[in-house]
């Protein structure tokens, strides 16, 4: 399963990008408005930092609109993925970019039905958005299952990009489900390293270590 980080702020994916395990990176409106300066300048720079592709969302929420965003966003850097919301005016812009050779991530998707329309219309990326399901009593991982099954059941090559992961289980059961990618916020890229029986072990193997020099 490929790691991407959820974030906007560089130094987060600088260090990320220091553990030799980061695939790409995932930004939002929401998290480059958090971040100082200019926010394409912001953009140019962590597509510097990581090799893999970096998600660029537009805010035209009409097709022309979103195709001119999109082909700006694009000679930012050639990593640069396009970020598209599952909409009707949406899935109609991500049909006519995938034609042209422009890798699309269609976000914001709830449903199945949403999934199965976006991998009709030629997406690279599908992103559910798993903790803000969970948020309202819905089950988010099983939406990653059902789409699982569906582009499983017609060969579809979009990738899933398991978003909205707001703990290390979210990623524990992206991985079983055999998610093609879990992007997590920096926090939860530091949790799943963590385990207290590790440190523990650890702790007992040097203190021990030490007793051979007595
Ligand atoms: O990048 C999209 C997604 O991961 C946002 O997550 O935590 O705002 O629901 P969140």
């Amino acid at each position: 399963m490929k790691f991407f980080i959820d974030t906007g702020n560089s130094e987060e994916i600088r260090e990320a990008a220091e553990l030799g395990l980061l695939d790409g990176v995932t930004t939002n409106p929401s998290l480059l408005s958090k971040e100082p300066g200019d926010p394409y300048e912001n953009l140019k720079q962590i597509c510097a930092i990581v090799d893999g592709p970096v998600s660029a969302e537009v805010i035209a929420v009409d097709k022309d609109g979103m195709i001119a965003e999109a082909r700006q966003l694009t000679r930012i850097a050639e990593n640069i993925v396009i970020k598209l919301p599952t909409t009707r005016e949406g899935v109609k812009a991500c049909k006519t970019l995938t034609e042209d050779g422009v890798k699309v991530n269609m976000t914001l998707v709830f449903s199945p039905m949403q999934a199965l329309l976006v991998a009709k219309a030629g997406a690279t990326f599908v992103s559910p958005f798993v903790g803000r399901l969970d948020d309202i009593s819905h089950d988010g991982m099983e939406l990653v299952s059902q789409i699982g099954r569906i582009y499983g059941n017609y060969g579809y090559e979009t990738e899933i990009l398991v978003a909205s992961v707001r703990h290390p289980l979210h990623v524990v059961e992206a991985a079983l489900m055999g998610a093609d990618i879990c992007t997590m916020p920096a926090k939860v890229l530091e949790q799943i390293f963590n385990h207290p029986l590790t440190d523990i072990g650890l702790e007992k193997f040097l203190s021990d270590w030490e007793k051979t020099k007595q």
